[in-house]
């Protein structure tokens, strides 16, 4: 009603003027929005991003933290089957022995050091032990990938502290730290890529992942903030958007079109390397898997992404919340009966 009116008044002011103006400003929107739609599109499916070897010579380096299972194991195999030598930093020592033997016998030219943290103990000497080993190095490439999720949905007021605490040290200090022990050299030498795994928890709020959540639209905002400080020095610095991939933190192990595998996320991710467009043109922030690319274009343009995805965000955590703790009933009830 208030828009009808709205409409009316300008109508009687503009006078023999209004169709004009209604008319270039409709055609306008449309142009717009063709655009957009022209954009998105050539991003998700037709443009391939910088390639990664622009980075750095044979012989630099890629350090990836949270690199013995998941998407960072997938990052460090991809980047040295792309000629890069691999710094894998994680906690568990045998599983980066394991995949640095693996990486050396697949990709001999590939060298590999490794280094076991463990990001929640914000530990002085860990980070020192980890300039230490990359002192001499030539880092081409920093992936930011360490993160930390709830076990599950859970409201924030329920949320223990230690869960809190540990989100906190590992997505938000850790990936800090990190970067400045590593971004100076590549300042130094004038090139570099840092890629911090970003999600769609840090891009819509999510309840019941409200530290997750938050802890990611930290890393976005800090991200594009330090990828503008940064560009002027030759280093890129994007912000990778995910929905959900088969992994032990997700604890989807069957992948499906919405659902990638790591190897398939990784490889997307790394095709993808600065075309913006496969996330809304969101500066230094890419969405590079198709299927959530798209989900990210439909989400903005559409106009709805306030308070219904915020429902149905809800919702969809409030029913995952009740399937967990149902399943957890059952093993403590199995558990009990064994006894
Ligand atoms: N999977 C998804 O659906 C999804 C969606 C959006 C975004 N992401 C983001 O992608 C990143 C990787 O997730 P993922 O699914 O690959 O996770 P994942 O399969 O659970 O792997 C996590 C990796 O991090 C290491 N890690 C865990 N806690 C650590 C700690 N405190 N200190 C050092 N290393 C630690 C683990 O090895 P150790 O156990 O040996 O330490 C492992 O190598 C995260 O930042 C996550 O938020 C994932």
């Amino acid at each position: 009603m208030a828009l009808a009116q709205l409409l009316d008044n300008f109508s009687q002011l503009a006078g023999p003027y209004a169709l004009p103006i209604f008319a270039l400003v409709g055609a306008f929107s449309a142009l717009h929005y063709a655009f957009r739609f022209l954009n998105a599109f050539t991003s998700i499916f037709i443009l391939s991003g910088t390639n990664v070897r622009k980075f750095g010579p044979p012989g630099s380096w890629a350090v990836v933290t949270g690199a013995s299972d998941g998407l960072g194991k997938e990052f460090a195999v991809q980047l040295a089957q792309k000629g890069f030598n691999i710094v894998l930093v994680s906690r568990t020592l045998s599983k980066l022995n394991a995949l640095a033997v693996e990486i050396e016998s697949k990709y001999p030219k590939t060298q590999t050091k490794v280094l076991a943290m463990d990001f929640a103990q914000d530990s002085a000497a860990d980070y020192k032990k980890l300039s230490d080993l990359v002192q001499n190095l030539d880092i081409a490439i920093l992936i930011n990938n360490v993160g930390k999720s709830h076990n599950m949905p859970v409201p924030f007021l329920e949320t223990e502290d230690a869960e809190m605490e540990d989100i906190i040290t590992i997505n938000v200090k850790g990936t800090l730290k990190v970067t400045k022990i590593i971004a100076p050299g590549m300042v130094e030498r004038k090139r570099g890529l840092i890629l911090t795994m970003g999600s769609f928890g840090g891009f819509l709020p999510t309840p019941l992942l409200a530290t997750y959540s938050g802890s990611k639209a930290f890393l976005q905002h800090w991200s594009t903030s330090l990828g503008a400080e940064l560009q002027p020095h030759g280093v890129q610095v994007q912000l990778v958007i995910a929905y959900l991939i088969t992994s032990a933190m997700s604890k989807i192990r069957k992948p499906s079109m919405m659902i990638p595998t790591p190897k398939g996320f990784v490889k997307a991710c790394l095709g993808k390397i600065g075309v913006t467009g496969t996330a809304g043109g969101r500066a230094g922030t890419i969405t590079p898997f198709w299927a959530h690319s798209v989900m990210h274009w439909a989400i903005e343009s559409l106009g709805i992404w306030n308070s219904f995805v915020l429902k149905k965000n809800k919702d969809m955590h409030v029913s995952i919340r009740k399937r967990a703790l149902r399943k957890k009933e059952r093993e403590a009830a199995a558990l009990k009966k064994g006894h």
